[in-house]
């Protein structure tokens, strides 16, 4: 079975399956950009998503369930993304495409030596970087040499299928399987890159999406990304402190966290030295990008992810770093107008960048 990593048309339903919550996105164009139509998180018990992979489908397709039927999005097509640490992704010369079918096979051999596994067991699908093969083909006069620019990206089948059999199970249908890390980039070139000034954007941005077990960091100069990497950091870790500290269960220590419903010590001898450790491993990711890139200095920090609403996060990490730091939710300028409510889009929509640029696909030309 393949499905489209690239293609597109109608509207569809950005599904991200995270490790803690199924999360469930429409959006509608209008006039000035992006409006949110359909919106849910719904959570996932603890386990059912572990390292990225999906370890308990049933649990998984039942979220999924229950988040489309709050949503109350009509369609049945959804678009979904591959975890970017298990999947591939590269640019390709093809020199001298041939047709169709050809090209196909040029993409695999040249992929051949990118990819981990054997190729009999992955998914891979491609598209050209910049004009399409047919564009490129006319030109070509006898002779003449033609090098294709191509994305590639691929991963274990069995990735997709496993989110292919959870949307099945939910009734739906997948009609594009993404890569997050693309998702993330679309999220913000469409969507939070018109919001920013040309001061904002005079040097490199890094957004950083602080989920609950995984940390991505991604810098952008101007619209092109320059830099991404995963680090294992996120907000359980401040779940598990709380449950430690008063004896509570991971689940009550999750909801008091969220509802600010803990004894009063809890923001000097909990809160405070988890925002302190944030900061520091927030530094130090920029410190990595700094030692592994030769960029530029970033100017603007852009912080999403749920752990980016722990209290008095950005003002630690703006004194930390001395960058300034100001909150991702790309919903405070496109949720204005939008049917959903703006409660749930200011204190949840920084979760949703993945979600975001999956359901930016229903677009694609
Ligand atoms: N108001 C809040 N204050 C503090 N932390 C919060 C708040 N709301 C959510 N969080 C934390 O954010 C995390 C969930 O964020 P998010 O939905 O971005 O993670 P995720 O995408 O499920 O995780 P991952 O990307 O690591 O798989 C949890 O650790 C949660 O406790
Ligand atoms: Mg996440």
């Amino acid at each position: 079975m393949t499905v489209p990593l690239f293609t597109s048309k109608t509207h569809r339903l950005g599904v991200d399956i995270s490790s803690t919550a199924v999360k469930v996105l429409m959006l509608e164009k209008h006039r000035n950009g992006y409006r949110p139509t359909a919106f849910a998180i719904e959570p996932i018990s603890a386990g059912a998503v572990q390292d990225k992979t999906i370890t308990d489908p049933d649990v998984v397709a039942g979220a999924l369930s229950r988040a489309l039927s709050r949503s109350r999005a009509k369609t049945k097509h959804v678009v979904m993304a591959v975890p970017t640490g298990a999947s591939v992704s590269r640019v390709l010369n093809i020199q001298n495409p041939g047709n169709e079918f050809e090209l196909e096979e040029q993409v695999r051999m040249e992929s051949d030596q990118y990819i981990p596994f054997p190729i009999d067991e992955v998914s891979l699908d491609f598209e050209p970087l910049h004009s399409r093969l047919d564009s490129q083909a006319k030109k070509k006069k006898a002779g003449e040499e033609i090098t294709l620019s191509v994305v590639m990206a691929a991963t274990r089948s069995t990735n997709v299928e496993a989110r292919i059999a959870v949307a099945e199970a939910a009734g739906l249908t997948v009609d594009v399987m993404d890569v997050e890390s693309f998702a993330i980039q679309n999220a913000f070139t469409e969507i939070i890159a018109p919001g920013l000034t040309a001061e904002d954007r005079a040097q490199p941005v890094a957004l950083l999406d602080i989920g609950a077990n995984t940390t991505t960091i991604n810098v952008f100069n101007g619209d092109n990304i320059i830099y991404s990497k995963e680090h294992p950091f996120g907000g359980k870790l401040l779940t598990n402190d709380i449950s430690l500290y008063y004896g509570l269960s991971p689940d009550e220590a999750e909801e008091k966290k969220r509802n600010d419903t803990l004894p009063d010590d809890y923001h000097r001898k909990v809160l405070q030295p988890f925002i302190d450790n944030m900061a520091m491993q927030v530094e130090r990711f920029i410190q990595y990008f700094y030692a592994e890139t030769n960029a530029g200095t970033i100017g603007l920090i852009l912080l999403g992810g749920g752990t980016a609403n722990t209290a008095g996060a950005i003002e630690r990490i703006n004194n930390e770093t001395g960058i300034r730091t100001r909150s991702a939710n790309p919903f405070v300028t496109i949720g204005q107008g939008s049917k959903i409510s703006a409660e749930l889009l200011a204190n949840h929509g920084s979760s949703m960048l993945i979600a975001c640029g999956l359901a930016l696909r229903s677009f694609d030309q």
